[in-house]
């Protein structure tokens, strides 16, 4: 079954559901509508008991280079309602295995979202970048909290503070990643994974994955939602709207007159 809604695919394919991203042209930058798609992607695999393992990518040299810009400036989220919350409480509160499958840049939430998956396989041409301090904002997705988890405080503040972009076989070494395979293998690769892992029983695997998640689940909604309304508040203010207009206009921002 192929599902193709404007920029987000979905196919059921032996137990797995794969929802991709794919707006090329603009890297995968994601729309409130495509949000919204990915959404209603996610929930129909949390419904469908044929369904047991999700694997989301983008396309062959990119996974997503975050929100699109542009929507930002035009159309910003509004409130806890917005297309881009809802799809950030579907994919933490998931309860069926999620599988990321990542080539060339993963930017903002491109990143935030795979602290969500439950497997994550990139190709050596993967990027990973977490820019909100470059663009006058702040963390999302839980990332303040689940980041220095996974890499350590240091590794963190490094990589929230500067938004450097870190390069494959930086990701694995930090623990964001689980293995790099061939960019000419991957898809395979990722796909024997997905197959293997919807071959378990599935119920051990639900529970399994709930064990693993659980005791973060509550801190989890907690600082998602005040690093939303954070963001939301940056997203309105002189340094964000500098580095907005900086990126329409294919410039460097210049944050010299801020104190
Ligand atoms: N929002 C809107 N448009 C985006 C975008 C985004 N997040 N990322 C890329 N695009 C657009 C570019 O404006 C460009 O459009 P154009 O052809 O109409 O000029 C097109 O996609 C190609 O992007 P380009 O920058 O030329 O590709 P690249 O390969 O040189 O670089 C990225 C790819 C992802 C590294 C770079 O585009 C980038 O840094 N994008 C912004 C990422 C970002 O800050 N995301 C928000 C995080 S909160």
């Amino acid at each position: 079954m192929e599902n193709r809604s404007g920029q987000v695919t979905t196919k059921k394919d032996q137990g797995i559901l794969h929802i991709g991203i794919q707006r090329p042209d603009k890297k995968n930058a994601l729309t409130l509508a495509m949000y919204d798609a990915l959404t209603t992607a996610l929930n129909l695999a949390e419904d469908d008991n044929q369904i047991r393992v999700v694997l989301l990518h983008g396309t062959e040299s990119c996974f997503t280079s975050g929100n699109d810009l542009h929507d930002f400036a035009k159309n910003p989220p509004q409130g806890e309602n917005s297309p881009v919350f809802r799809f950030l409480r579907a994919i933490s509160q998931a309860r069926k295995p999620l599988i990321a499958m990542v080539s060339g840049a993963a930017v903002g939430i491109g990143t935030t979202m795979l602290l969500h998956c439950d497997l994550v396989y990139a190709d050596e041409t993967a990027r990973f970048q977490l820019p909100f301090v470059n663009l006058g904002l702040c963390p999302e997705a839980a990332s303040s909290y689940l980041l220095p988890k996974l890499v350590g405080f240091l590794h963190a503040s490094e990589i929230l503070l500067l938004g450097e972009t870190i390069a494959a076989d930086k990701a694995l070494e930090l623990g964001l990643i689980n293995s790099i395979f061939p960019s000419t293998d991957l898809s395979q690769q990722v796909r024997n994974k997905a197959l293997q892992l919807a071959a378990q029983p599935p119920a051990s695997v639900r529970l399994t994955k709930s064990l693993l998640r659980e005791q973060q689940a509550q801190q989890i909604s907690e600082v998602m939602s005040k690093e939303g309304k954070l963001f939301l508040q940056q997203l309105a203010k002189p340094e964000a709207q500098e580095a907005i207009k900086a990126f329409s206009e294919k410039r460097k921002a210049d944050f010299s007159q801020f104190s």
